[in-house]
């Protein structure tokens, strides 16, 4: 079976493909199919926009398509920046300015508990549909530390191995990761979905 995956980042392709390629399924990129779709991330949760994301290449391609969508809640900012992890702030903010900008919201306080979200949803012509979720529990850091990853990287701390996400491997995040969390759950889903669909 082909998979397409809605996005753009050859990145989100190789991991998927590394946990998919175990149950017989290629994943292919928008643009491997000739597909361009830009979808607009209107959903109040992750879950809607990945689902959003998912249907709108399927219908576009006719093939099954898999989409993710994921953030940063934070409990002291009532579970902010959340669906608006990548645009926190206004376009004009990079990677760093999104997590000084962070911290300053966060300036003074000692509630520094967050979590890291993603989904990922699945659409078939059929209308079936494969979900999926994962997440990561840690802290806002004071400071960033840290130089692999992205994003939030620098300043999402893990309590358990006294490390932020920038200073881990890229097997040692893929390991505690939601990211991580959300494809085995979505390996899990997706191969019960496809042998109930073969009996
Ligand atoms: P998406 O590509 O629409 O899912 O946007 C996710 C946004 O959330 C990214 O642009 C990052 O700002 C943030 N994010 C999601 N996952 C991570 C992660 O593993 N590390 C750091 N930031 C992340």
């Amino acid at each position: 079976m082909k998979l397409v995956l809605a996005s753009k980042n050859p990145h989100k392709l190789t991991e998927m493909q590394a946990i998919l390629a175990q149950l017989g399924v290629e994943v292919v990129l928008e643009r491997d199919v000739g597909a361009d779709v830009e979808v607009e991330e209107t959903g109040a949760t992750f879950e809607e926009n990945a689902f959003l994301k998912a249907r709108a290449v399927m219908e576009t391609t006719g093939l099954p398509a898999v989409a993710d969508d994921s953030g940063l809640c934070v409990d002291a900012l009532n579970g902010a920046p959340g669906v608006y992890s990548a645009r926190y702030g206004g376009p004009e903010l990079d990677d760093e300015g999104r997590y000084r900008l962070l911290l300053d919201n966060l300036r003074g306080q000692l509630d520094r508990r967050g979590k890291f979200v993603s989904c990922i949803c699945c659409c078939f012509p059929n209308g079936d549909r494969v979900e999926a979720r994962g997440e990561c529990p840690g802290t806002i850091a004071y400071a960033p530390r840290g130089e692999g990853g992205f994003g939030y990287d620098p300043v999402f701390f893990l309590p358990q191995m006294k490390k932020t996400f920038a200073q881990l491997t890229a097997e040692e995040k893929n390991a505690v990761s939601h990211r991580g969390v959300a494809l085995r759950a979505f390996q899990t889903e997706l191969e019960k979905y496809l042998n109930g669909i073969n009996e």
